[in-house]
């Protein structure tokens, strides 16, 4: 069955934030604790990706075109449905940028495949002192 994007609601954060929980197991990346996450989830631009009722990926956005966070689930990465979601805060904005962790080569790749470009780094960013990547994409 086919993807389905939507704005998210309330009754959404626990399928994302299970989301997120894999990514964080599996990956090392998304580290961000169930307060961090939901506040953000809440009270900025959410939307999930859908297939049939299961959450497989969301996208957290603010008004600044800053990305939060982002991600799809394991199981269904490399379908397109990163793109799909990234294409939510592209409708809104002309200008998208977001923090990656500079070993996160996949997301890396990811965003460069989806228009974006690495502006520069953050020596530090991150809680364990991982270095950082801005990513900048700027619509022609
Ligand atoms: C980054 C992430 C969201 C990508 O999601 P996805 O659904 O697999 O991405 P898509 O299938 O839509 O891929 C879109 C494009 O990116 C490319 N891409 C995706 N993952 C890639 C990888 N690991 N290496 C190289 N290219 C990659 C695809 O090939 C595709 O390019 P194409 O259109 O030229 O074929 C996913 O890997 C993820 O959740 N990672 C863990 C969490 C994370 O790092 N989030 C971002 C932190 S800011």
């Amino acid at each position: 069955m086919k993807v389905k994007i939507k704005k998210s609601d309330p009754m959404d954060l626990l399928g994302a934030w299970k989301v997120k929980e894999k990514c964080r197991k599996d990956d090392g990346m998304l580290r961000q604790d169930f307060i961090t996450f939901s506040t953000d989830f809440s009270l900025n631009h959410s939307f999930v990706a859908k297939k049939e009722d299961k959450i497989v990926g969301f996208i957290i956005f603010r008004d600044t075109g800053y990305i939060s966070i982002f991600g799809v689930h394991p199981d269904y990465r490399e379908q397109g449905i990163g793109e799909k979601l990234v294409e939510k805060p592209k409708q809104k904005y002309n200008k998208l940028w977001c923090h990656v962790r500079e070993t996160n080569q996949d997301a890396i790749e990811f965003y460069k495949a989806v228009g974006f470009k690495e502006a520069r780094r953050v020596s530090s960013y991150y809680l364990n002192g991982d270095n950082a990547k801005i990513m900048v994409y700027e619509e022609n």
